[in-house]
């Protein structure tokens, strides 16, 4: 699996989107630790706040397909623009990665930004604080 493969991935994802309020289609698609891919889309609903993030649905795919840790995840949403996981969704990306996860997002010249999770939620909340 490259990049290429994801991308592809999260565009099949994006076309799935069930988007009718905003108009706005996302599709994420992720490498868990066994190389297998995930993909989901966002699904809204007419009480807004119930939406669902594409990477949420996403993690949701991993974890019930058996996987654990996202070693990448690449989030797709207007073609050639970059598309940053929202607040929730890179607190749901740290929960469920570790500390080489990578976000990649789409950057105008049909390349990709790689970016750690760990720059993207500097001085996250994580499992330890409620350990304390
Ligand atoms: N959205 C995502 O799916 N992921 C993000 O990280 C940003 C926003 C969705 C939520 C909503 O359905 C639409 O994009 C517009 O905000």
């Amino acid at each position: 699996m490259n990049i290429d493969d994801l991308y592809q991935a999260a565009l099949t994802a994006k076309e799935k989107a069930y988007a009718p309020y905003s108009k706005f289609k996302v599709g994420a698609a992720i490498i868990d630790e066994n190389g297998q891919v995930h993909s989901g889309c966002n699904v809204e609903n007419a009480a807004y706040p119930l939406g669902c993030c594409a990477e949420q649905s996403a993690v949701s795919q991993m974890i019930i397909n058996g996987g654990s840790t996202i070693q990448h995840i690449l989030i797709v949403g207007k073609s050639g623009e970059s598309c940053p996981p929202c607040g929730a969704c890179r607190q749901i990306i740290f929960e469920h990665g570790n500390k080489n996860t990578q976000v990649h997002l789409e950057s105008q010249n049909g390349s990709f930004d790689q970016k750690n999770i760990f720059d993207l939620l500097p001085e996250a909340f994580d499992h330890l604080q409620l350990d304390k």
